[in-house]
């Protein structure tokens, strides 16, 4: 398996293109399964978890193309002709869930592996499953599958989500545009995500109001119809570059990077001494004298993203003072702690609390990590370290970053992949 070594100590100082968010990606994928038209995606990332996608949403029937040499576009639509997602690809990767409201809202049966534990956390996905079911699913969980059917189609309900989960708003949002009658999903989470596969749908013929709020109004049509959308910019790719350049040092543009979608994000950064501002399409980063400790809790946006939550505390590990991180969303979202005390960073975790004493300086090791974002953290941290450090295993990596290596080299970074 590829590797990535990192030797640190150097400023970064140039452009990085932001990609389009692989979390707008998959469910818009699963959008597509809306309608026997086509639905254009255009910014798509190059990203393991989309060719996950792709490959589960053809095993349902349905094309997704390429458009010619661009991997970039992809073209999907057409008719359903298998109902199951099957355990062999949904235990790659979680978001597989997206597909069981199309699924139900289109031909009014789904059979989908239950996702199960990950690394994270348990992560269950009962408000997925409740929402459904007031829409009048009949839902039975039998071998390890979810069996959903609904012979009279999908009819709109009241239904208020007990937390904001993003993948429960999606999966009821998507199954509600086909329903009967107006759904109201109160308490439905607002991550800049939501807000572009609710546009996508919008431009598909759907009927929605409440975008970017908390409570979405949907009236069911009878069909969708092909679109064209391009994928909005990486929010967590672009908070990601911006720990870099906090944590290596230096000014550094981020493309196409947008301000309004960072929520807590800006002002926890400029907590710890990093400004981020808007210049036209780009964001300016740049880490101004010293790092400070500043503590941070996550929570749902526009609160602090969790999916942030490793990469800022690489970036505490080497700030003045102390700060406390505390994981709201994911109960088991610190394995990339023992990592980053392997490079010397002094942090103890307290339950959903992590304190981190920074430490004036970290040394290279040999690291690996069993999430996406832990991956990243420990490259951020390699950025800082003395010597050099080893990130084994970057299959999670590689999951949702594209060429992360390639992006902080062209800026100064010591980095490189190495092929295993
Ligand atoms: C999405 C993101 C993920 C991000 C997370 C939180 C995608 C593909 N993934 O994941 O990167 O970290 O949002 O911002 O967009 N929960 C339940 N029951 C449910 C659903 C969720 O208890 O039915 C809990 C989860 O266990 C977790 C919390 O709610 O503790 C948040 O989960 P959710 O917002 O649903 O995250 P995902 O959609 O899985």
């Amino acid at each position: 398996m590829d590797k990535i070594c990192v030797r640190g100590g150097r400023p970064l100082s140039g452009d990085i293109v932001i990609g389009g968010a692989k979390n707008a990606s998959l469910p818009l994928m699963a959008a597509g399964m809306l309608t026997d038209e086509r639905l254009t995606l255009t910014n798509v990332p190059v990203l393991a978890d989309i060719a996950t996608m792709t490959a589960l949403i053809a095993q349902h029937g349905v094309a997704v193309e390429s458009q010619g040499n661009d991997s970039r576009t992809l073209s999907i639509g057409g008719a359903i002709t298998n109902t199951e997602a099957p355990y062999d690809i949904v235990r790659k990767m979680r978001a597989s869930i997206l597909v069981l409201g199309p699924l139900l809202a289109r031909v009014g049966e789904a059979r989908v592996s239950l996702p199960g534990g990950c690394a994270i956390g348990t992560r269950p996905i009962d408000l997925h499953l409740k929402g459904l079911e007031q829409m009048g699913a009949v839902i039975r969980l039998d071998a390890g599958y979810v069996n959903a059917t609904a012979p009279s189609g999908l009819r709109g309900a009241a239904i208020v989500l007990p937390f904001a989960s993003v993948g429960a708003t999606e999966n009821i949002v998507m199954a509600a545009t086909l329903a009967d009658g107006q759904t109201v999903l109160a308490n439905a989470a607002r991550e800049p995500e939501i807000g572009d596969l609710v546009a996508c749908l919008i431009s598909m013929g759907a009927r929605i109001e409440g975008a970017g709020t908390d409570r979405l109004v949907i009236e069911g049509v009878t069909k969708l119809h092909a679109a064209t959308h391009e994928i909005v910019a990486d929010r967590i790719e672009t908070a990601t570059f911006a720990c870099a350049t906090a944590i290596a040092g230096g000014s550094v543009r981020l493309l196409g990077g947008r301000l309004e979608h960072l929520g807590a994000v800006v002002d926890i950064m400029g907590q710890a001494g990093v400004e981020i501002t808007q210049d036209g399409n780009a964001l300016v980063v740049r880490r101004l004298n010293g790092l400070h400790g500043v503590d941070v809790m996550t929570a749902p946006y526009p609160g602090f993203p969790t999916d942030v939550q490793a990469q800022f505390m690489a970036l505490m590990a080497v700030a003045e003072g102390a700060s406390m991180l505390t994981e709201n969303i994911f109960e088991n979202r610190f394995m990339h702690v023992p990592e980053l005390t392997r490079m010397g960073a002094n942090i103890n975790v307290h339950g959903s609390s992590a304190i981190v004493r920074g430490v004036s300086r970290l040394s290279g090791a040999q690291v690996m990590a069993t999430d996406l974002r832990a991956s990243v953290s420990l490259i951020l941290a390699g950025l800082a370290a003395h010597g050099e450090t080893t990130v084994n295993r970057v299959y999670h990596l590689d999951r949702g970053y594209e060429a992360v290596e390639r992006k902080l080299a062209a800026c100064g970074a010591d980095i490189e992949r190495v092929a295993g």
